[in-house]
């Protein structure tokens, strides 16, 4: 939510502040500004919308200046106008910040500082900040003193948030400091950068340091020097990324989204290279697991039961995970939204693993879950101590500094808004998981493990023959769907989620409202929507459930629903009971998910395409939500 960034250095830094805003563009794209430090004055700019607005704006105001700071808003405080864009100055105009996270306490601060005669331009909680720093520069004279004061301020906010300062008197320090909000510092030659995301940073250096809650920097020419709150000086060092800028790029295809779901067969292959031990056979190793995610064994003695807590898309993958740890680890799973554990959490039980998983690893919501969970259990005899596993693609985020043991999903950044290829990855590091323990606790056959790995295996050459065959197809319907206010997604097990999913990724990317269902509970209530305006999604893959759906596709079917079935039906079979077959290949009903998703993204897309929506940033939405 939000995106900040900052340059110092010996480059004009107006276009590298640009370019890294528009890699930001992905965490919030309801406003957008630059402020620069040039002969004494902040030069501040900003505009309502997107940053094509800003940069209409910036033709006529750009200078020379080195140093600068830039934001792209999701707005919390304030409605996303000009006016509640950042960054925010103080009255004097001689300090100027940008924020990503929310300042709780902005209401006291604001009164206090009222009532010494600060007056405010904005509705937003940011504009504090810059007023409190120049209230206290006014009672300084020291050299560090825009230092000091930004150091008193950020001890004075509470809640989460990112800044990056810059003040007309001290033009070579950029200083940045970061609380439970992602902040990242990029080392060049002779220039530094910070953002909120190294994808800002990629394409100058790829020496990096993750900023660490309760963390200042000062950024000068010179280099960095990182302290805490209290003004400690810390030492620390970049690290190295071994990232290729040219992952961040369309590379051809229209949208992000697109390209993200054209990603996906290189992903599940990546996926199954890092965590599948490729020497493992049936006849020759029955005795070391087949899997490898380097989980240390406290994490599966005397397991009784999993929570797992995650948000949006993270939370369907979860879904499948549940049902996965269960049918084949047999181990009692739940599924918790975040934003609801963090506030009415179960009943602590003995010998429990928590998993978050969340593909930012930025998720507000499901951090403070999992710090919840982790404070809660501090200090309790051993069986109720936490144990706690990150799910993530991200692992330099701040998830790691929360949980025991990371599972790196291997997918690559992921710029959409709408996750694609992360969910199937997460959907992978679930399989794994549950291989892993099922091995351990021997809850399944070896040679059912060993079909489950074969199956794994097959997965690429599987989605890359559904994106091969089908997309056209998907795009020649979609435009019959461009028009329609609403759809229903069935599906039932293991494919139930897969129904939430689809439906989720409609509703994000076209604004066409779509609820995903249980199939079975169709008839408890649901139908009473159906009729020839609705059409219905039945994900139909043989299996358990499988002539359960088909009934309650017929039932659909029989209200005049037209029905889409997502199935590996052959076409004879399924011209009887779908008015359009997207077809995937036969699978074991436990690997389908893999499958039965991607003609949903598909079709998701394709819709919101066809509607000339901006698919790579849907309205209201951010990529990563770091606010409550
Ligand atoms: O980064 P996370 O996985 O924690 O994000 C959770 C949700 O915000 C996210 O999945 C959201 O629902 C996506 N826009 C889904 O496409």
């Amino acid at each position: 939510m939000c995106g900040i960034v900052g340059y110092i250095g010996t480059q004009p830094a107006t276009e590298i502040l640009m370019a890294g805003l528009e890699r930001l563009e992905y965490r919030g794209y309801d406003s957008a500004g630059l402020a620069t430090v040039l002969e004494g004055k902040i030069h501040c700019i900003r505009a309502k919308g997107k940053l094509k607005n800003l940069r209409s704006k910036l033709a006529e105001a750009i200078n020379p200046s080195q140093i600068g700071i830039g934001h792209t808003r999701w707005a919390t405080h304030g409605k996303p106008e000009e006016y509640n864009a950042h960054p925010h100055l103080d009255m004097t105009r001689r300090v100027a910040v940008v924020q990503n996270g929310i300042v709780e306490n902005y209401q006291e601060l604001r009164s206090e500082l009222k009532s010494k005669g600060h007056e405010f331009l904005s509705d937003t909680d940011t504009e504090v900040i810059p007023h409190l720093i120049a209230e206290y520069l006014s009672t300084t004279t020291e050299l560090d003193g825009f230092f000091k004061a930004v150091q008193q301020t950020v001890n004075r906010l509470s809640g989460a948030f990112a800044i990056a300062v810059v003040c007309a008197d001290y033009p070579d320090e950029l200083i940045v400091a970061r609380q439970q909000a992602p902040l990242v510092l990029g080392f060049g030659q002779g220039e530094f950068f910070c953002a909120s995301d190294v994808t800002a940073i990629v394409p100058h250096t790829r020496a990096v340091l993750t900023l660490e809650n309760g963390e200042i920097a000062k950024l000068t020419p010179l280099g960095v020097e990182v302290y805490n709150f209290k003004g400690d000086r810390l030492r620390k060092a970049p690290r190295t990324l071994d990232w290729n800028p040219i992952i961040v790029e369309k590379q051809g295809f229209r949208h992000f989204m697109l390209k993200e779901i054209y990603e996906q067969p290189g992903v599940v292959r990546n996926c199954l290279e890092a965590y599948l031990n490729s020497n493992w056979h049936l006849e020759d190793h029955p005795n070391f697991s087949p899997i490898n995610l380097g989980l240390p064994p406290q994490f599966s003695e005397n397991l009784e039961q999993i929570q797992i807590l995650a948000c949006g898309t993270s939370w369907h993958a979860s879904l499948v995970g549940k049902y996965l740890l269960e049918q084949l680890a047999g181990i009692p799973t739940m599924v918790q939204y975040a934003s609801e554990f963090r506030y009415a959490p179960a009943p602590i039980t003995a010998n429990t693993l928590t998993i978050g998983v969340t593909q930012s690893g930025e998720t507000a919501d499901t951090l403070a879950a999992l710090e919840t969970e982790k404070q809660r259990r501090s200090g309790l005899e051993a069986k109720f101590q936490a144990r706690i596993l990150g799910i993530t693609n991200r692992p330099e985020s701040s998830l790691g500094q929360i949980v025991d043991r990371l599972i790196d999903t291997q997918a690559g950044i992921e710029i959409g808004v709408a996750a694609t290829k992360t969910f199937v990855s997460q959907l992978m590091a679930f399989y794994f998981l549950s291989l892993d323990f099922a091995y351990a606790r021997q809850t399944i056959t070896q040679e059912k493990i060993a079909a489950i790995i074969k199956g794994l295996s097959q997965l690429p050459a599987q989605i890359e023959l559904i994106l091969e065959s089908q997309e056209r197809y998907i795009e020649e319907i979609a435009h019959e769907f461009s028009e329609t206010k609403d759809f229903i997604f069935l599906g039932r097990g293991i494919n139930f989620p897969i129904a939430l999913e689809g439906a989720l990724k409609l509703k994000e990317v076209s604004y066409i409202h779509a609820e995903g269902y249980p199939a079975g509970e169709m008839k408890h209530g649901p139908i009473a929507l159906l009729d020839a305006k609705v059409p219905v999604v039945a994900i139909a893959m043989p299996g358990d459930v499988y002539e359960k759906v088909i009934s309650n596709a017929q039932e659909a079917k029989a209200r005049d629903a037209r029905i889409i079935g997502v199935s590996s039906m052959n076409k004879n079979e399924a011209s009887s009971i779908f008015d359009n077959l997207l077809s995937v290949p036969a699978i074991e009903e436990i690997l389908s998910p893999m499958l039965t998703v991607i003609p949903l993204q598909l079709l998701a897309y394709h819709i919101a395409a066809r509607r000339g929506l901006d698919v790579d940033q849907p309205r209201n939405l951010a990529k990563s939500v770091t606010v409550e």
